[in-house]
């Protein structure tokens, strides 16, 4: 059976990891975390004590960086220059900064090498905010997620809260639109609504069906209805 390269692309807390993870799992196929690289190099510029307005800085660091993502029994790994940091990158520093460093274009141009290189062989679900855009423009399936802007902040909250943290709402929300504002409005590879994508708004949907949606689709595709 031909193996599909599947994008979904979305803001965040939109519920693309989930979505991806299951439909990656459930299709056998690899799940590429994209973000989950912006934010690796993010933390290693943190360590390294790079300005984060310092461009060529982190460009020039970008170009000397490794990351991986490896599949594993419980999921996946994120792999920087060798080290396991898949639990790092999720801390709130990380993640308000790796809205700034994914919008540096050398730091965009080395992770789309990679991630390129990772999808060339099919049957990817590969998750992001400029997959379907700009990195697998000729996709079998480009799927774009959305919800609304307090469903999407509950959401987060409450992954906060299973990882043990309790961080007030009204600042998630403050967050999240700071960082949408950031991913949609930088100049190169801005997160959009890629040609031929079909949108899927999850503000009502459960995970499971928003993971058999996504399944539907890609069972049309195999099967040459579409
Ligand atoms: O999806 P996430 O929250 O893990 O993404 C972290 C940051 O990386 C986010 O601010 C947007 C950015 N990103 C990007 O610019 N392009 C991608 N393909 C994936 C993420």
């Amino acid at each position: 059976m031909k193996r599909l390269v599947i994008t979904i692309d979305g803001p965040a807390s939109s519920g693309k990891s989930t979505t991806a993870k299951l439909v990656a799992r459930s299709l056998g196929y690899l799940y590429l975390d994209t973000g989950a690289m912006y934010r690796a190099v993010t933390l290693k510029a943190m360590r390294a004590g790079i300005d984060l307005r310092d461009t060529q800085g982190l460009e020039g660091m970008a170009n000397q960086t490794d990351v991986d993502i490896v599949p594993d029994p419980g999921g996946y790994r994120v792999i920087l220059d060798g080290e396991d940091v898949t639990e790092s990158i999720r801390s709130r520093e990380v993640t308000r900064a790796s809205s700034i460093v994914s919008a540096v274009p050398g730091v965009r141009r080395r992770m789309v090498e990679i991630q390129r290189r990772v999808g060339r062989r099919g049957g990817i679900v590969a998750e992001g905010r400029d997959m379907g855009s700009v990195v697998f423009p000729d996709a079998d399936l480009k799927i774009y997620l959305d919800a609304d802007l307090d469903t999407r902040a509950l959401r987060r909250k409450l992954e906060l809260e299973s990882k043990g943290e309790d961080v007030d709402l009204d600042e998630i929300k403050r967050d999240i639109r700071m960082r949408d504002t950031y991913d949609s409005r930088r100049r190169h590879s801005p997160l959009v609504i890629p040609d031929g994508a079909i949108v899927i708004d999850t503000t009502d949907l459960s995970i499971d069906e928003q993971v058999n949606r996504v399944l539907t689709l890609v069972e049309r595709i195999v099967g040459g209805d579409v």
